[in-house]
């Protein structure tokens, strides 16, 4: 099936966001998200079943809410697209199995397609058609990836990733640490307005040279994030004060903690752009709402001749409209659909863009 502008329904919940979203060809119709954040808020980080059980509550409403509010039948919708991975296993079979039910009913096509490329392919939304040279970087609670996109529907390649913990999920820990609550990036990040990032010197993860390598022979980890170290020498930090008897400077402590992330996250993504001659890069992802992050980016972009690009934060966070978008753009180029016999893939690799039944 090829159609030029086609009207497609995207299913998210790889992670606590129910996300039902629809597009017409690069147009948003709507955006429904339904988060299970608040019930995760008492456990200091997202709890993969009670996210999978608000899912199955939660999805019938939001994908009402959704058709309702593009004004669009389930028959006119000329195909589905749902998350297979990657994501947490019992929350990606509450969408798939939605998806599937749907797509059987209905006699839509079904796409099983790759949550970080949807995270690319959001792009689409805002601004049109995708740059030639494209890199992604893409930060949340769950990911932290640097991309490289030379063709949004038939070849992305990933340059580096995680080690260990999320960029998100590091300021979540942090912020427990510091007494700041869940979830802990947008509280880190307005405390540390408060603090000075230079007062602790925290470790850069992964960037010492027998780590990174040199231009002519790079290091296995060149574009590889962890953040276990600094999560623990900011544990050690509190700590000391603690064991003295003074005053933790939480301010001080997000703001050097804070600095340290930031840094690394940008200036691996810069020198995975100049290495791989990408000159735009799109940004994606809950922490793409920092204000250091997309300060220190922007900075680091323009003077590295890199255009970046950063999608209105409710397109950066996790939603149904970024997985409409990329089956959307599956559908126009004539990808053929998975159809019904695939099973969902927690590690779903980047290279496969759209599961081939
Ligand atoms: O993409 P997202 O909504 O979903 C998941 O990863 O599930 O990202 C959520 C993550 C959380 O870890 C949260 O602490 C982080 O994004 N976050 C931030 C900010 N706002 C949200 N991190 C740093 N600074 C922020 N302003
Ligand atoms: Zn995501």
């Amino acid at each position: 099936m090829s159609v030029s502008n086609p009207l497609v329904l995207g299913i998210e919940s790889s992670c606590d966001e129910t996300g039902v979203g629809i597009v017409r060809g690069t147009e948003m119709l709507v955006n429904a998200v339904a988060s299970s954040m608040e019930e995760h808020v008492r456990f200091g980080g997202v709890i993969p079943e009670i996210a999978s059980r608000a899912h199955l509550n939660e999805f019938v409403p939001t994908l009402e809410a959704a058709l309702t509010a593009a004004g669009v039948t389930l028959d006119e919708i000329d195909a589905i697209a749902v998350t297979s991975g990657p994501g947490l296993s019992g929350a990606l079979m509450v969408g798939v199995a939605a998806a599937k039910a749907l797509a059987l009913a209905s006699g839509k096509p079904l796409y099983a397609i790759n949550h970080l490329v949807a995270h690319v392919g959001v792009g689409v939304l805002d601004g049109g058609k995708l740059p030639e040279n494209l890199g992604a970087l893409l930060v949340s609670g769950g990911h932290t990836e640097i991309l490289q996109v030379n063709s949004l529907s038939e070849d992305v390649r990933l340059l580096g990733a995680t080690i260990d913990d999320a960029a998100g999920e590091a300021y979540d820990k942090v912020a427990r640490l510091l007494g700041l609550g869940y979830p802990g990036g947008p509280a880190i990040d307005r405390v540390a307005k408060e603090g000075d990032p230079k007062a602790i010197r925290f470790p850069r993860g992964l960037t010492l040279p027998k780590f990174v390598g040199t231009a002519e022979e790079p290091g296995k980890h060149r574009h590889d994030f962890s953040f276990s170290g600094l999560k623990t020498a900011v544990a050690r930090c509190v700590e000391q004060y603690q064991k003295r008897g003074e005053e933790v400077p939480v301010a001080d402590i997000a703001a050097s903690f804070q600095e340290a992330v930031v840094d690394v996250i940008t200036s691996k993504a810069v020198r995975a752009c100049q290495e791989h001659g990408l000159t735009n890069l799109l940004l994606g992802g809950g922490v793409a709402a920092n204000s250091r992050l997309r300060e220190l980016l922007a900075a680091r972009c323009a003077s590295a001749g890199i255009t970046l690009r950063v999608p209105p934060i409710s397109l950066c966070t996790d939603n149904g409209a970024m997985v409409a978008a990329l089956g959307a753009q599956l559908v126009a180029v004539g990808v053929k659909p998975t159809g019904l016999k695939f099973s969902t893939d927690s590690g779903q690799p980047v290279s496969l863009i759209s599961l081939v039944a």
